[in-house]
């Protein structure tokens, strides 16, 4: 990516993390603490092409990518572009770079055709603009029975904004499948129906 984002863009109601804030939170603690196998281990699978919304310096896509393998693809979303230019720089480390394709979105969304076989939203939903809009968005653009993870922090964000989330989910037609344990996460799977009709 070469765009660089001057200053922080629209912000959702608690704000977008800096950039330099990602030092913090993606670290060796957090790959011991949240080690991608482990957390997407059941839903991502060879061949599958795979979406990482607000994925700041790819701690959660670059596991995607290992368990998506060559085959598969991992659209890495963020609407911060140095974000994005850390993970590809750590895909190229890790020689995964032909899997993932970052995507620098204006003010949130994929705003792209893109057939997904499952997406997840870590500790970024509640810095987008218009969460309802962006779950909808998603919701068009997975596949029937696909899934998606969201997690929230909770030192960040109160039990009842993360239901409120969950409740905004199902408004766009996702179905609630599983509340998976993830350390020091609040967390929902999110399942669209078979056969729902896109929103
Ligand atoms: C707290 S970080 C979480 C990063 C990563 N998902 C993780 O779990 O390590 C939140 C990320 O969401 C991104 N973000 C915030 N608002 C966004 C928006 N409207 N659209 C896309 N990404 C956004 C931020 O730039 C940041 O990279």
């Amino acid at each position: 990516m070469t765009m660089q984002a001057e200053a922080l863009p629209q912000m959702g109601k608690h704000g977008v993390c800096p950039w330099w804030a990602a030092y913090f939170f993606d670290n060796p603690v957090r790959r011991i603490m949240h080690p991608p196998a482990k957390v997407l281990g059941a839903y991502v699978r060879a061949g599958m092409t795979a979406l990482d919304y607000g994925c700041g310096f790819g701690h959660y896509s670059l596991g995607m990518a290992r368990l998506a393998g060559p085959s598969g693809r991992v659209i890495a979303v963020d609407v911060q572009s140095k974000m994005l230019d850390k993970t590809m720089a750590r895909a190229r480390r890790a020689g995964l770079e032909r899997i993932i394709q970052p995507r620098l979105c204006e003010s949130q969304g994929i705003g792209a055709p893109v057939n997904l076989d499952f997406a997840l939203i870590s500790n970024a939903l509640h810095e987008t603009p218009d969460p309802g809009g962006l779950l909808k968005e998603l919701f068009a653009l997975l596949k029937p029975g696909a899934k998606l993870l969201l997690l929230e922090p909770p030192g960040h964000l109160g039990a009842c904004e993360f239901e409120a989330e969950v409740a905004l989910a199902k408004e766009a037609g996702f179905e609630e499948a599983d509340r998976p344990k993830v350390a020091r996460e609040m967390s929902c799977l999110l399942r669209k129906p078979d056969g729902g009709v896109d929103a």
